[in-house]
């Protein structure tokens, strides 16, 4: 049967690891995969996380199983810090939860929520979006529409013609949206915007879909959550997909959840239910270690007040990075406009150059960022802005 197989291209976001850790280029930059990064352009095990891990180390008793939805004090945990601590759904019980092995988990899960209750469940998506949505929504057996949302000419968000397609979405089908740091454009929903979609969400009686996997990269953990938060408070029915990979910076532990609002407490239950069986004929139970830790650290109020300080230098260093590399851009005399790179938020923004430009710095300079120009914007330090804006000037 195999040979009915044939080879597949590389992932385009995974590939340029790959490709990154052959270069041999000693100046290479790595603006790829989205990962946060120091300014020694590591990746390091945080703090808290660390001493979570030491604690757990010593006082775990069992390596039982913990069940398809997950550890409670997990899920319970992230219910708060994704709504917020006294959000009206979680009183009125129409919130399940349910751990996933990291965010790409939680919307697979999510996805095949979605096909029960509806079997032919449209769901939109934004045009661009982060390049393992549709491949990822296709394969659970949504049918895929696309919605406008960058404006390449204003760097921004078209909302105008965002909110006109919308206009199509109805009963029955979802809306994915980004709760915050948009990826790949870095282009965000204002809050007047939340509430113009959420309006629309309810005229229409479409499903949002809510993947929030940067939670604290662009304002802070509240902040982002602000969309979020707006739609469980004044809709019937949600669907979130987290992610703590980036947050927590705990990328191969696989920890994720969904969140499913339904109407009342009675449809909450059978959610939980069907997420079980849906989990329990997929992988089972999702891994433990990560969500343990993650759990730790909210419940404990020493390691949550040392993460959020972490959390908070990671995203201050990133908007510092923003303002740097838009000064030495200018400074090299680069014929283009990059303003917008300090009004976006999150990790990523597009260069907004072309492929044969993306390719160029590749292949001359050993700069590897996606074939859509989306940089990741941890990726630049002190040691490798001046390479960097000096190639981005000579490309242009
Ligand atoms: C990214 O967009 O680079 C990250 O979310 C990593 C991934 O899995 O694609």
């Amino acid at each position: 049967m195999f040979e009915n197989l044939s080879q597949l291209p590389d992932d385009p976001i995974l590939g340029l690891m790959v490709a990154f850790r052959e270069d041999r280029n000693p100046n290479k930059i790595d603006l790829g995969v989205g990962v946060y990064k120091t300014e020694q352009g590591e990746t390091p095990v945080l703090k808290s996380v660390k001493q979570a891990e030491r604690e757990l180390l010593e006082q775990e008793k069992t390596k039982l199983y913990i069940g398809p939805a997950g550890a409670p004090e997990f899920t319970s945990a992230i219910e708060k810090l994704v709504l917020g601590d006294n959000h009206p759904a979680l009183a009125s019980q129409r919130v399940s939860t349910l751990q996933t092995p990291g965010g790409s988990g939680a919307l697979r899960v999510a996805a095949e929520l979605a096909k029960k209750g509806n079997p032919n469940a449209t769901i939109w998506v934004g045009n661009p979006t982060w390049g393992n949505h549709i491949p990822l929504l296709s394969d659970a057996g949504l049918q895929i529409k696309t919605y406008p949302y960058y404006d390449v000419a204003s760097h921004g968000v078209d909302f105008d013609a965002m909110m006109e397609t919308l206009a199509q979405a109805k009963a029955g089908d979802l809306v994915l949206l980004h709760g915050c740091c948009h990826n790949p454009s870095g282009a965000d929903l204002s809050p007047q915007q939340w509430q113009a979609v959420t309006e629309l969400a309810s005229q229409q009686g479409f499903t949002p879909f809510i993947d929030i996997a940067y939670q604290g990269f662009g304002t802070g953990i509240d902040e982002d959550a602000y969309g979020v938060r707006l739609m469980a408070e004044h809709l019937p029915e949600l669907l979130i997909a987290s992610s703590c990979s980036k947050n927590f910076g705990i990328y191969r532990e696989r920890v994720g959840s969904v969140l499913a609002l339904s109407k009342n407490s009675t449809q909450a239950q059978a959610c939980s239910s069907q997420l079980a069986r849906i989990v329990r004929g997929i992988y089972s139970m999702p891994p433990s270690h990560g969500a343990a830790v993650v759990a730790r650290i909210l419940q404990n109020d020493t390691l949550r007040q040392q993460w959020l300080d972490e959390l908070n230098t990671m995203r201050e260093r990133i908007f510092s990075l923003r303002g740097q590399l838009l000064e030495q851009l200018t400074a090299k005399g680069a014929n283009s406009d990059f303003s917008f790179i300090t009004q976006q938020s999150g990790m990523f923004s597009f260069l907004d150059i072309n492929p044969e430009q993306v390719q160029r710095l590749r292949n001359e300079f050993s700069i590897y960022m996606t074939g859509d120009s989306r940089i990741n914007v941890a990726g630049v330090n002190r040691d490798n802005i001046d390479y960097l804006s000096s190639a981005i000037a000579s490309v242009l």
